[in-house]
């Protein structure tokens, strides 16, 4: 109706414009509609992307040959390494995983569980491309357990993965179809197939993510101390049980030493009782002692005002043996020494995630040094090796909208291969 009138009132002169204005409008409708249309489509690729990205990887199909429980041991991130090698032996089995259960007997004396540590869900989800794992068996299964049928054993330590997949599961795993491992530490040998070694990696450097008060505890006392500057943190492994132990008592009082004897002897699966300290030590099988330990710093030209946090437990002999060190680097912290003791409540009488602190404080450190190359200093220098890679490529992105899938993509077959580089 408009559009009539509008023709009436015009003129062929005022008409021509006005075409060639309508026809520019048409088009400036069509360029627009098209610059939608586009920027629908790449929104919707997008969106289609990030879920593709958000969707678990898909499952890994396979025939089940019976389920594996396993009782982790030691402390903390033995039990850690320990789980990755129950990882890639259930995958190498065919086996479905029992979420693993923890340790509760160690010197640690921690009660917490697996779910208390680490996010079960991730856990599941993050490996379900490769192996099956439950939070609990299903309950006939559980029925035949409590009736005793099942096999419970400690594997040979130091395995290759063959024996896993060429003496247990046909002799016991298929036999049995419920596997119990008691023990978890070094089951499994290093240096096997790639394949084996990349599913390691993934499971300690990707799956094995601590719950979230955990995280968040670690992240603050991170916080503070970058506030602060640098900072160094120090695995100061001069525990009591390290020195029981390995018989390492170096600097000790002789009432020290008989009570680290004492210890030694009533752990029946520490199989070494008798160790002459000064060999021990001249054949390098001992950790630093904190006066060591300054010495080494100060050779190394650490300066003097650097913050070290020491990533430990108990130092044995405590100030005592702290002194020498404390008087090269003052600015010696701890966690007890950066948060109000409130914060720290929840986690005191758990050591393990007390550990699991210190583990995401060393992950974020500017250097770490660890006085003994035990369990914790192979797994966090594993995994700063891996964020490396990490750091590397974020270099390489270059593109803002792939930066997102890019990086993670490659963070991703990275951690996958394990290599650094
Ligand atoms: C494991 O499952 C895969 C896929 O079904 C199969 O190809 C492979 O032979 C199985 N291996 C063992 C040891 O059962
Ligand atoms: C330790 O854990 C096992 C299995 O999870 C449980 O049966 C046992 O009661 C626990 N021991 C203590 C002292 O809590
Ligand atoms: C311990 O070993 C050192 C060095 O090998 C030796 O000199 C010392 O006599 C040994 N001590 C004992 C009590 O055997
Ligand atoms: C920690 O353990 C001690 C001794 O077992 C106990 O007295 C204390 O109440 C516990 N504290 C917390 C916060 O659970």
């Amino acid at each position: 109706m408009e559009v009539k009138n509008f023709e009436k009132i015009n003129d062929d002169k005022q008409r021509q414009p006005s075409m060639a204005a309508r026809a520019r409008k048409a088009r400036h409708c069509e360029l627009a509609a098209r610059a939608a249309m586009a920027v629908a489509f790449v929104w919707t690729v997008v969106v289609q992307l990030m879920h593709l990205w958000r969707t678990p990887r898909p499952l890994r199909e396979y025939q089940s040959n019976g389920y594996l429980m396993v009782s982790s041991n030691g402390g903390l991130n033995q039990m850690r390494s320990g789980i990755c090698d129950m990882v890639a032996i259930a995958r190498y089995m065919n086996a479905t995983l029992v979420v693993p259960q923890l340790d509760n007997t160690s010197f640690w004396h921690d009660q917490s569980q697996f779910k208390d540590i680490f996010d079960v869900d991730h856990f599941i989800n993050s490996l379900r491309d490769e192996v099956k794992i439950v939070k609990e068996l299903p309950a006939h299964m559980q029925r035949n357990v409590n009736m005793g049928r099942y096999v419970s054993m400690p594997p040979t330590s130091w395995s290759d993965i063959s024996y896993y997949t060429d003496k247990i599961l046909p002799g016991e795993l298929k036999k049995h179809r419920i596997l119990h491992f008691q023990k978890t530490d070094s089951r499994l040998a290093n240096n096997g197939p790639l394949e084996v070694q990349k599913l390691r990696c993934k499971v300690n450097y990707n799956a094995l993510k601590f719950t979230a008060p955990i995280e968040k505890m670690g992240k603050k006392i991170v916080k503070i101390l970058r506030k602060r500057g640098k900072f160094l943190v120090l695995h100061l492994r001069y525990e009591k049980d390290m020195l029981a132990f390995s018989g390492c008592n170096e600097g000790c009082t002789h009432e020290e030493t008989t009570e680290l004897q004492e210890l030694r002897y009533s752990i029946p699966w520490w199989k070494k009782k008798e160790i002459n300290s000064t060999s021990a030590r001249l054949a390098g099988l001992c950790p630093l002692t904190p006066e060591e330990t300054a010495l080494t710093l100060k050779a190394l030209g650490v300066d003097r005002k650097t913050q070290i946090y020491i990533a430990a437990g108990d130092i044995y002999g405590g100030e005592r043996r702290l002194k020498t060190l404390r008087a090269a680097y003052p600015n010696l912290v701890k966690k007890e020494t950066l948060l109000p003791p409130s914060d720290l409540l929840p986690f005191k009488n758990y050591s393990s995630r007390m550990a699991a602190l210190d583990y995401i404080v060393s992950l974020e450190s500017d250097i770490f040094f660890p006085t003994y190359g035990g369990n914790m200093a192979r797994v966090i220098e594993g995994h700063r090796r891996a964020r490396h890679v990490k750091i590397v490529h974020l270099l390489e992105v270059k593109t803002p909208h792939s930066k997102k899938h890019f990086k993670r993509e490659k963070f991703t077959i990275d951690i996958k291969t394990g290599l650094s580089q």
